[in-house]
């Protein structure tokens, strides 16, 4: 039998062509972001050229907190079981601190910290009851060291790596995987308005990528290995003087 993915943050960049990657693969889908008309649109994509697919579509914002267990469960209803779920929706708003930037920065904290936690103790609630699973979220790159202009969003992938981290060791002798997804630039509306943006890989490489880790149950895998496993190291010890010119 097929496996069943629930992907959160689906209406867009690596969320939408994710989910096309993986019904590509014959998994039916459990799909959910704020945008029901983008989810609409990507289930009429998908049954185009996939038409076996199962899909259930369901409008969520993460950080309506007390929503996101109750719409788990609806979509478990509905695919009859999930085997992983993707903690996805993010956002990158924020700028430098002490200019006024608070309330984006919080909306950034509560989406990517808040919202993606809400996600995974849904889904690890339902993994232990079920007695296996695979819980997977989207952290950056950008974890590895506070960024100048971006350091609500350096901070709230910071927070879900090391809080993830700590559900890898709760659940050491259970047989439920937790993957932590740490991408550098892949080219996605998040980040189409930079000027620089090194090592950019398109969205379908990027989604191809992000599959095979999580189909592979890694860890903490950089998307893509080269430049950025190497590149994170490099950043968490990088002199001040030299992360000072990258904002
Ligand atoms: N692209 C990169 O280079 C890159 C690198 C490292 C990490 N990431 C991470 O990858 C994830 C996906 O980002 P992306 O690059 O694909 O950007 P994107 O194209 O802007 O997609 C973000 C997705 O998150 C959803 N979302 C935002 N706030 C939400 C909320 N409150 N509730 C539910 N869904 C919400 C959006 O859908 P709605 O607006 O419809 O809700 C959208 O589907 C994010 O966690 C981001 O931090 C991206």
């Amino acid at each position: 039998m097929s496996k069943n993915i629930m992907i959160t943050g689906a209406s867009s960049g690596i969320g939408r062509a994710v989910s096309m990657e993986f019904a590509a693969r014959g998994y039916g889908l459990g799909l959910a972001a704020r945008r029901l008309d983008a989810l609409e649109s990507l289930r009429d994509e998908i049954l185009q050229r996939h038409p076996d697919t199962r899909i259930a579509i369901r409008p969520l914002d993460v950080t309506e907190y007390a929503k996101v267990p109750v719409t788990l469960r609806e979509i478990i209803d509905e695919l009859e079981g999930l085997d992983i779920v993707f903690a996805n929706a993010g956002i990158g708003l924020g700028g430098k601190i002490g200019k006024g930037e608070f309330e984006a920065a919080k909306r950034t904290i509560e989406t990517n910290v808040l919202g993606a936690m809400a996600t995974v103790e849904a889904a690890t609630e339902y993994f232990r009851e079920r007695g296996r699973g695979h819980v997977v979220a989207t952290s950056s790159v950008a974890a590895f060291r506070g960024l100048p202009g971006n350091g609500a969003y350096s901070a709230s992938k910071a927070a879900l790596s090391v809080w993830m981290e700590a559900l890898r060791a709760e659940l050491y002798r259970h047989p439920i995987d937790v993957t932590v997804l740490h991408p550098g630039y892949i080219d996605t509306p998040i980040n189409d308005m930079l000027t620089n943006r090194p090592f950019l890989i398109s969205l379908e490489r990027g989604a191809r990528i992000i599959a095979d880790r999580i189909e592979g149950k890694a860890r903490n895998p950089a998307v893509p290995r080269w430049p950025w496993a190497w590149l994170a190291r490099v950043l968490a010890i990088a002199p001040t003087r030299f992360i000072s010119r990258m904002g």
